[in-house]
């Protein structure tokens, strides 16, 4: 809403250069839609490796986590309903994931195609997925599989700090920013996530192998799947995925 009635004048002048710039690169990529899934468990780097996957391919970058977090924030009849089963590190109900990311498809910065980050979550929400691509006459060209030990992913998630306003991603020791707390653009203070603690991410770890996994499974069995070495350093899982 606040988009629409933005007065253009009031954007800055770098924002709007840099926007310009990436129409007129992704003018000339390929109309047909490249839908793709990550797929992994918490911090396997799903979220690091999609914005960079999304320049590349001109697509856009469809975060359930991220669009629950800010329901959550705005205190939205979405975000209210989600919050309990977040906290705790459990899944939000499939209808609730499922009528958002119907919704977020239609944005216009998706028509060269998307990238799924965090959903489909459970084999409920794959075949759903399934139903709403068929309807368009499209499908799933790839799902990327984030292989990792969870025995790495505490020292991960408990590392991680978040600039909310604009999801970019630090770690204390793998990805510092440049001034310890600060975001490196904005300057502006770092945050945690309230499921970053080693106790919610065993519920976390949990929901991913007993309904995640089957996901990949469901997507294996179409031959789809292409799996990586999420263990790796960030920017040889950036050479894999392009690959
Ligand atoms: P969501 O936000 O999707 O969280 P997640 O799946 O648990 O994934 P994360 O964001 O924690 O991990 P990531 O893989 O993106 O890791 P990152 O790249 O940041 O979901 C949160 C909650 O929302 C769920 O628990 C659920 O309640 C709900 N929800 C969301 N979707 C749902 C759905 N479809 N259905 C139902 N409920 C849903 O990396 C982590 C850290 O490691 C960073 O600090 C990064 O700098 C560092 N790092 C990344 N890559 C590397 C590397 N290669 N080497 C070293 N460090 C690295």
């Amino acid at each position: 809403m606040a988009t629409n009635s933005m007065n253009l004048e009031d954007i800055p002048s770098e924002s709007l250069m840099s926007e310009l710039l990436r129409r007129m690169k992704c003018a000339s990529k390929p109309d047909k839609r490249l839908i793709l899934i990550v797929a992994g468990p918490p911090g396997s780097g799903k979220g690091t490796q999609s914005p960079i996957i999304k320049d590349e391919y001109c697509l856009c970058h469809l975060a359930t986590g991220d669009m629950l977090r800010a329901a959550v924030a705005a205190k939205t009849p979405l975000g209210i309903k989600a919050k309990e089963a977040m906290d705790k590190g459990e899944l939000v109900s499939d209808d609730l994931v499922v009528g958002i990311i119907d919704e977020a498809m239609k944005k216009p910065s998706c028509k060269k195609g998307f990238i799924l980050d965090g959903f489909p979550r459970t084999v409920g929400q794959a075949q759903k997925l399934d139903d709403m691509l068929g309807k368009q006459g499209v499908k799933i060209d790839k799902v990327l599989d984030f292989a990792i030990d969870d025995a790495v992913l505490e020292e991960r998630i408990t590392g991680r700090w978040i600039h909310p306003a604009s999801g970019r991603t630090y770690h204390t020791k793998f990805a510092p920013p440049k001034v310890p707390g600060l975001d490196d653009v904005t300057g502006e203070p770092l945050v945690q996530r309230k499921d970053d603690t080693a106790a919610v991410l065993k519920s976390r770890l949990d929901a991913f192998h007993k309904q995640t996994q089957p996901v990949i499974d469901y997507y294996s069995e179409k031959g789809i799947v292409a799996k990586l070495h999420a263990e790796k350093p960030p920017k040889e899982v950036t050479d894999e995925v392009k690959k």
